[in-house]
C-alpha cells in the first residue's frame, strides 16, 4: 500500500479515465464523488461534496498529491475554495486543478467560475498545478447532434474539440510529477467553427442537412469572435481530430468509453 493520490471526481468522464492510468501506474487512489463508487485492489470510493466541503477532511487525510477534477455546470469556484481549505489544512503537497481554456474570459457562469478556482488555488498556500483544456470530443456529441436536428450552428465560434484520453493522460503525467504552476493549455489538433463541427456531424452521418448560422449576441458573442475561448501560447494540440472522433465513436467500444 503506497500513499493514495485523491482523485475528486474520479468516476466521471475524465476522472476515471486518470483513475485507470494512476493505477496502471503502481500508484493507489482514493476517489472522491458524492455517489461514490465500487471499490476495487488498490482504487477506495470515499463519499464527499466539494461543493458543501463534506467528508473533505477525511478524504484528504494521508494522500499527499490531490487531483481536483470534480465539477459541474454551477459553483466550481465554491468547490476549489472548499477543496484549496482542505488542502491546507491536510497539508497537501501538490494540488492539481484541471481548467477549462478562456477561464474568466468568457462571460459564461461556468466559464467566469472556472477562473475564480483557478484564483483561489494560485493564491492558496498550496504548491499547485492548473491545466486548462478544451472541450472534449464526447461533450461536444451531443451538442452537435442537437445542432443538426434544429439545423442551426452559432456563428463566429470557434472550438478546439480534444481527446478525453489525452487530457486524462496528460493529468496523469502532471499529477505523477511535482506541482508545475500553470502548466500549457491543452487543446485538440484543430480549430473548428461550430459550423464546421456540424458540417462533418452531417456529413458522417450522411445527411443532406442546410445549416443555418446564428448570430451569438452582445458580450458573449464579441468574447468568441475576439477567440477569448481559445488556447493561448504555450499550446499543446494532440490527439484525434473531430471527424477521426466521429469515425470511432461509431464503434461499440468507442461508444462504452464516450459514455
Ligand atoms: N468535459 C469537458 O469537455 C471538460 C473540458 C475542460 C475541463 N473540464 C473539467 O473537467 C472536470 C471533469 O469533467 P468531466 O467531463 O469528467 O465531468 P463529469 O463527467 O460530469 O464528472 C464529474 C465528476 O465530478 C463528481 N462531482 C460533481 N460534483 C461534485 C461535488 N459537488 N462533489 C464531489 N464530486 C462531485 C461526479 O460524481 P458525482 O456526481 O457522483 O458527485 C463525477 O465524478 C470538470 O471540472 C470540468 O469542468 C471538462
Amino acid at each position: 500500500m503506497n500513499e493514495p493520490i485523491l482523485v475528486t471526481g474520479g468516476t466521471g468522464t475524465i476522472g476515471r479515465r486518470v483513475v485507470t492510468l494512476l493505477h496502471g501506474a503502481g500508484r493507489d487512489v482514493r476517489v472522491l464523488s458524492r455517489r461514490g463508487g465500487t471499490d476495487a485492489p488498490g482504487i477506495q470510493h470515499v463519499v464527499g461534496d466539494t461543493r458543501e466541503g463534506a467528508g473533505l477532511d477525511a478524504a484528504f487525510a494521508g494522500a499527499p498529491t490531490v487531483v481536483h477534477l470534480a465539477g459541474g455546470p454551477k459553483g466550481d469556484d465554491v468547490g476549489a475554495r472548499n477543496v484549496a481549505e482542505a488542502a491546507q489544512r491536510a497539508g497537501t503537497s501538490h494540488l492539481l486543478l484541471i481548467s477549462v481554456i478562456g477561464a474568466g474570459d468568457v462571460p459564461i457562469g461556468y466559464v467566469r467560475a472556472k477562473g475564480e478556482a483557478e484564483r483561489v488555488v494560485r493564491e492558496s498556500a498550496v504548491p499547485f498545478t492548473i491545466l486548462r483544456a478544451a472541450q472534449l470530443h464526447s461533450l461536444l456529441l451531443p451538442v452537435a447532434s442537437k445542432l443538426s436536428s434544429l439545423r442551426i450552428a452559432p456563428r463566429d465560434v470557434r472550438l478546439e474539440p480534444v481527446d478525453g484520453e489525452a487530457v486524462a493522460t496528460r493529468l496523469a503525467e502532471l499529477a505523477l510529477g511535482g506541482p508545475s504552476g500553470r502548466v500549457a493549455d491543452l487543446a485538440g489538433p484543430e480549430v473548428l467553427t461550430f459550423a464546421d463541427l456540424v458540417a462533418q456531424y452531417n456529413a458522417h452521418h450522411e445527411l443532406k442537412r442546410r445549416v443555418m448560422g446564428m448570430p451569438v449576441p452582445g458580450a458573449l458573442g464579441r468574447a468568441y469572435r475576439e477567440g477569448a475561448n481559445l488556447a493561448s501560447a504555450p499550446v499543446d494540440r494532440v490527439g484525434a481530430t473531430w471527424q477521426q472522433f466521429l469515425a470511432g465513436a461509431a464503434s461499440p467500444a468507442a461508444k462504452a468509453a464516450a459514455r
